[in-house]
Parts: C-alpha cells; sequence; structure tokens
C-alpha cells in the first residue's frame, strides 16, 4: 500500500461513507435465513437506483434519499450512477501461506504426469512442506502479505487460511501465527484454520503423526489461540475418515469447529466422516456419489466448491447442479494453493463457476457471499447488503451485476470497502 494511499485511508478512517444513487444494488439479503439453498440461492435481492449509507463501520440504511436525520458533517460520498453495489466477496478457503513455488511440477502435469503421481514421488505437498519449514515467519509473512493485496483487489473482504505445511508442531504453529500477524496487520479480517492433517511427514509413523496432532498441537493451538477451525484431508492414502473423525473429536473438545477437504478424488466416507461432527462446511466434493449427497440433504453443512481446483488439475468438476437440486447450500471458493489452485482470482473462479460448474450468476453471487459467510459461521454479520451488518461492499464499474459474469477476464471493480473504509480504488 502506498503512503499517499495510506495517508487518504486515514483521512477517511472517522468518515461514514455514502454510496449515492447506484444503478443497481445486489444485497443477498437472507431474511433471517443463514445460508440461501435449493431455489433460494437464485434470489439476490436487487434494488435499482439506491443508495447505501455506512456510520462507523456498519450499514446504517439503505434507500433512495438518505432522511435529514441521518446526514452528519463527515460523510463521504461516493457517485455510484452507472455502477453496481454488491457485498463484500468471501474466500472461505485458502492456502496463502506458503513458501517456494510448484511451477515445475506444473509443467510436468501439462506434459502428462498428474498431481497424485507427483505426490507418491514425494512431490506435492511435501515439497511445499520443506520450503515452509526453512522459511524465516517474517518471509512467510512478506509473501503472504502480499497475497492477501492481491486477493483485495479482486473483491476479497474476509478469507481464510489454513496451516497444513508444517507437519510438526513448531512449523504448524509458526503459518498460524503468521495467519494470525495478517489478521492483524491486513485491512481485511483473516480466519485461521489449523490443517495438521493435510498429509503425512517423512520421518514419522502415521499413528506417531497423529498422536503429536492430538496431544501437542491441538492443545497449543487452542491454548494459544490461534485457530478458529480443524481441517483434515480426508482422502485415500492421506487421512481415512476414522482417523478424520478422531482428530475432529479432539478437535472439538478444544472448541475448533470441524470443516474438511473430502472427495476430491474418491469417494471414501469424508462427507459421512464430516457431517458426524456436524462440520461447518464439506469442501472439493468433486467426486460425491448419490450416497454422498442424500447424506448432505437437510443439513446445515455448506458444499464448499473449489472449480480452479477441476480445472488446474484437469479433473472432474463438482456436481453443482445435483446438489442444489438436492437444496444443499452451495459456497464456492479459490482454494488458492501452489499445488492445485495457484490463483486468488475469486473473479476468475466465479465465471468458473458459471461456465464449468454451470451455476447461474445469481447462484454464484450468493456462493462467494452469503453461503461463504455461512461457510465461516459469520453470516449474521457479513455476507449481504443489510442494515446493521458490517459494511463491506464493493462497487463495480458497470450498471448491471450481470455484467461482472458477462466480461469474463477483466476486473471491473473500482472500490473495495471493509468496515464502511476505501482499503482498494481502482479508478475508471
Ligand atoms: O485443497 N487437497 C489437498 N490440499 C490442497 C492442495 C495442497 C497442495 O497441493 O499444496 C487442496 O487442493
Ligand atoms: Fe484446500
Amino acid at each position: 500500500m502506498s503512503l499517499l494511499f495510506k495517508s487518504f485511508l486515514n483521512y477517511i478512517c472517522d468518515m461514514n461513507i455514502l454510496i449515492e444513487n447506484a444503478s443497481q444494488v445486489v444485497t443477498c439479503h437472507t431474511r433471517g435465513r443463514k445460508f440461501k439453498a435449493g431455489e433460494h440461492q437464485s434470489e439476490i435481492g436487487l434494488l435499482i437506483n439506491s443508495s447505501v449509507y455506512i456510520e462507523n463501520g456498519r450499514i446504517k440504511w439503505i434507500g433512495k434519499k438518505l432522511p435529514v436525520v441521518l446526514k452528519k458533517k463527515h460523510i463521504l460520498k461516493i457517485n455510484a450512477k452507472n455502477k453496481t453495489v454488491l457485498p463484500g466477496f468471501i474466500d472461505s478457503h485458502t492456502h496463502l501461506v506458503f513458501a517456494g513455488d510448484r511451477a515445475d511440477e506444473y509443467s510436468m502435469r501439462i506434459k502428462g504426469s498428474s498431481y497424485e503421481r507427483i505426490a507418491k514421488k514425494g512431490g506435492g505437498i511435501l515439497s511445499t512442506v520443506e520450503a515452509v519449514r526453512k522459511a524465516s515467519r517474517n518471509e512467510l509473512l512478506r509473501l503472504a502479505e502480499k497475497r492477501v493485496d492481491s486477493s483485495i483487489g479482486f473483491g476479497v473482504t474476509t478469507i481464510e487460511a489454513k496451516s497444513g505445511y508444517g507437519l510438526d508442531t513448531a512449523t504448524e504453529i509458526k503459518m498460524l501465527e503468521v495467519i494470525s500477524k495478517l489478521n492483524h496487520i491486513m485491512p481485511v479480517d483473516v480466519y485461521s484454520t489449523f490443517l495438521g492433517a493435510h498429509a503425512f511427514p517423512k520421518d514419522k509413523t502415521k499413528d506417531e503423526y497423529i498422536d503429536e496432532i492430538l496431544y501437542e498441537m491441538i492443545p497449543m493451538i487452542a491454548k494459544k489461540n490461534l485457530a478458529t477451525f480443524i481441517d483434515a484431508f480426508c482422502e485415500k492414502d492421506y487421512f481415512s475418515p476414522a482417523q478424520t473423525e478422531k482428530i475432529f473429536r479432539q478437535g472439538m473438545k478444544f472448541s475448533l469447529i470441524p470443516k474438511l477437504h473430502t472427495n476430491q478424488f474418491y469417494s471414501i466416507g469424508g462427507v459421512q466422516a464430516a457431517l458426524s461432527c456436524g462440520a461447518i462446511s464439506v469442501d472439493h466434493l468433486e467426486v460425491m456419489t448419490s450416497k454422498d449427497i442424500n447424506a448432505m440433504k437437510g443439513n446445515d453443512t455448506i458444499a464448499c466448491l473449489l472449480p480452479s481446483v477441476s480445472y488446474f488439475l484437469d479433473i472432474p468438476y463438482a456436481p453443482a447442479r445435483k446438489l442444489i437440486e438436492n437444496k444443499i447450500p452451495v459456497a464456492i471458493a479459490t482454494d488458492f494453493n501452489p499445488g492445485s489452485a495457484m490463483s486468488e482470482n475469486i473473479q476468475l473462479v466465479m465465471s468458473m463457476a458459471v461456465q464449468l460448474l454451470k451455476m447461474n450468476v445469481e447462484e454464484t453471487i450468493n456462493a462467494v457471499t452469503i453461503n461463504a459467510a455461512a461457510a465461516l459461521g459469520v453470516s449474521h454479520n457479513i455476507g449481504s447488503i443489510e442494515t446493521g451488518k458490517q459494511g463491506d461492499v464493493l462497487i463495480f464499474d458497470t450498471p448491471n451485476y450481470k455484467d461482472i459474469l458477462y466480461h469474463f477476464g477483466v476486473s471491473q471493480l473500482e472500490y473495495v470497502i471493509k468496515r464502511g473504509e476505501v482499503i482498494h480504488n481502482n479508478p475508471f
């Protein structure tokens, strides 16, 4: 962030913001629900020629003309004529803290190798583990800061980040401390997930490592208050459903909330293990049997789909339409990581949701706003433009929200506003 921009930010800090006369305000309002499922996932709550007023970081009023009683001295007015206002995007699944890169593996995959084969040869997640163990906290922080900045530039106002490239207590803690620091220094909220069960390290037996997760990592992380969520990679050759459940149950004893990587390559009972622990979300779901889909019906668990992984690894796409038909709430996220999805561009992932998951524009917008908020358990506070909610909003330089997806590969995002402060501005 430039000094000039920072001083501009400071100047407007004590200001309240009136976004005036937007051609469209996409509210994604919930009518009191935690998320949108089934046909409701297509409802976006569209307002025409409307204004949004944010006071002290919260949405105070939405309407046509600001009532006189609300008029204050210090109001920053943004003329939103011919523009569209949306809730801030929420990227509910990333691995943005990492060192090194896997560009050579990418090139090998393009030539015919596969993610699974590279991992079996000791590459993949374990090669990033090596780089992260070697990297200093500052180095990790510096790299991650840049990535969060880049996410903000695509409209992300809340982001989740996982550990999982340490696979030993010291390095997992180092990663989580970096995430906690990011939450303090970056203008967006950064939610932290402990993913010790991401892979098995080379230098321990599986049982030894699981014991380390259960009896060293989880208690220490809870004591230091370093994570909100606990995650695992439940997959053939990684963690079994039984191991996942054991890890989740221990995490839950320490108040960590489960969410799970599952059904990426095989259906081995991961969805069921997650549901039995009341997971807040199940993520990936590229390979889903009808049994898996039936198990998810009627639960509050969010299906968090990651189409950029299918795109990048050339694997099947998650059955988004079937999930929505079965009234399962769908979120989408970038899964930004160096191996299976090397992109922090949530707008690109939205385009993939429309073109490749066959979700409609409205379903896709709800998938990165209100449903993504639900995947982080915060849809009471963010994810929609409703009075009382946090003032996290985006202004796009187009009069029609559909244009955001129609005009693909180009960002028309002009303002990113977090808690009523402009944190990114791209003048058109
Ligand atoms: O969500 N599938 C497991 N974990 C990550 C990939 C991590 C990596 O390859 O570095 C994912 O795809
Ligand atoms: Fe992931």
